[in-house]
């Protein structure tokens, strides 16, 4: 979850998906620190009542019937989810309603084709409104009402947060590692790190949330892959994959943004079967240097604007400055790790960010989302385009 974000959203909700959909979307919405205020229509009036919706909202509520100029004015955002086609049209042959920007969540059944719901749909879709479909895994099972495709109460969110965050990076082609990689001994076996990629995986959601077209090369990640229509997760085990996979991508990225923690040794070899223990007393694995995936895009002579990471424990500025300079970035983040609260498998971190022009910047102790919004703020202000 990012940082509490202030916005007003007014929510006109119709049908039976209210049940599944709009309760859902209420909790992640308040997470976000958002004001949403609901406005039913007669049709979800049958499944909720409006004391209901003003309770799960924490905003007072009225009919969709009652809604008037001054509610509309007094939005940030306007979204309609889930919305009969009934309602869509009411919404856009309104004079009142029809000049208001809206988010529009059509409730599709399971017959209808999304692309001829987009063309039914398009004459009344004047530029400022923006139609959000339902991917194919975004179906609702209603029980007994059978089902229906719904743009996901996740991806409603992120459309509201698109209208509310500033688009700094919009359009810009960023590239993430996250996550620890794995290098295996034998089938069974293998050397990794603590890394569970939460801050990389923040630093995606950022980026993404300010526009931003992000590929994300992920080891195993300890959270679900962040979900937003900018990010393209692409998995990978070891380094050398991720190396591979983060060269064939470096071509077009503008901003590179290396957060995982890559392992630095792999073994030298792999063993096909299992390695057995019998009759030894212990064993020596002999393991070789990965290749430095940062130092390797630094070295590059048409390189993109570089970020990189530190976790150091002991001369923290001293060594932070050392990897700027030695790894060619333009961001270094760095942390101490010995610090409670900071670094690995957990949920806060306290950054310190170093720049080529000898300035620093000290973040305090934020949660990782809070970091990662800090990190992407100084991005947009000091990459060139
Ligand atoms: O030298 P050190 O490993 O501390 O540098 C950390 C930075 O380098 C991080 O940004 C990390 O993602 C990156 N790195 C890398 N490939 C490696 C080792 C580190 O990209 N093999």
């Amino acid at each position: 979850m990012a940082g509490k974000i202030s916005g007003r959203v007014l929510l006109v909700v119709d049908g039976a998906a209210v049940l599944v959909h709009t309760l859902e979307f209420l909790r992640q919405a308040r997470q976000h620190g958002l004001k949403v205020r609901v406005f039913p229509t007669a049709s979800a009036l049958l499944f909720q009542s409006i004391t209901a919706w003003a309770a799960y909202s924490g905003q007072p509520c009225r009919d969709f019937e009652s809604l008037t100029e001054e509610d509309l004015q007094a939005a940030d955002v306007r979204l309609a989810a889930p919305a009969s086609g009934r309602l869509l049209q009411l919404l856009l042959q309104n004079d009142q309603t029809a000049s208001c920007p809206w988010l529009l969540a059509p409730a599709l059944l399971p017959e209808d084709k999304p692309e001829e719901m987009q063309q039914l749909f398009a004459p009344l879709l004047q530029e400022h409104h923006k139609l959000l479909l339902p991917s194919s895994d975004d179906v609702s099972d209603l029980g007994a009402m059978g089902k229906l495709s719904l743009a996901s109460p996740g991806r409603c969110l992120e459309a509201i947060l698109a209208e509310l965050i500033p688009q700094e990076l919009a359009g810009v082609r960023v590239l993430l590692t996250v996550g620890p990689t794995i290098e295996d001994i034998d089938p069974v076996r293998f050397i990794s790190n603590r890394s569970t990629g939460r801050m990389g995986q923040a630093l995606a959601l950022a980026a993404a949330r300010r526009g931003a077209l992000v590929t994300m090369i992920h080891g195993p990640l300890a959270d679900p892959v962040a979900d937003h229509p900018n990010i393209r997760p692409l998995a990978v085990r070891s380094a050398q994959e991720m190396y591979d996979a983060t060269l064939a991508e470096i071509g077009h990225t503008q901003v590179a943004i290396l957060c995982a923690a890559v392992a630095d040794f792999t073994p030298n070899t792999y063993a096909e079967e299992k390695i057995k223990k019998q009759g030894a007393e212990g064993m020596r694995l002999l393991l070789r240097r990965t290749p430095d995936i940062l130092a390797t895009i630094g070295q590059q002579e048409k390189r993109p604007f570089l970020v990189g990471f530190a976790a150091e424990s002991n001369d923290l500025e001293l060594n932070a400055r050392h990897k700027l300079q030695s790894k060619h970035c333009d961001i270094l983040c760095a942390n101490d790790i010995r610090e409670p609260g900071c670094g690995f498998a957990v949920r806060t971190n306290r950054i310190t960010m170093f720049f080529p022009d000898g300035e620093k910047e000290e973040l305090p102790m934020l949660s990782k989302d809070e970091a990662a919004e800090r990190i992407c703020a100084q991005i947009a202000r000091r990459w060139e385009k």
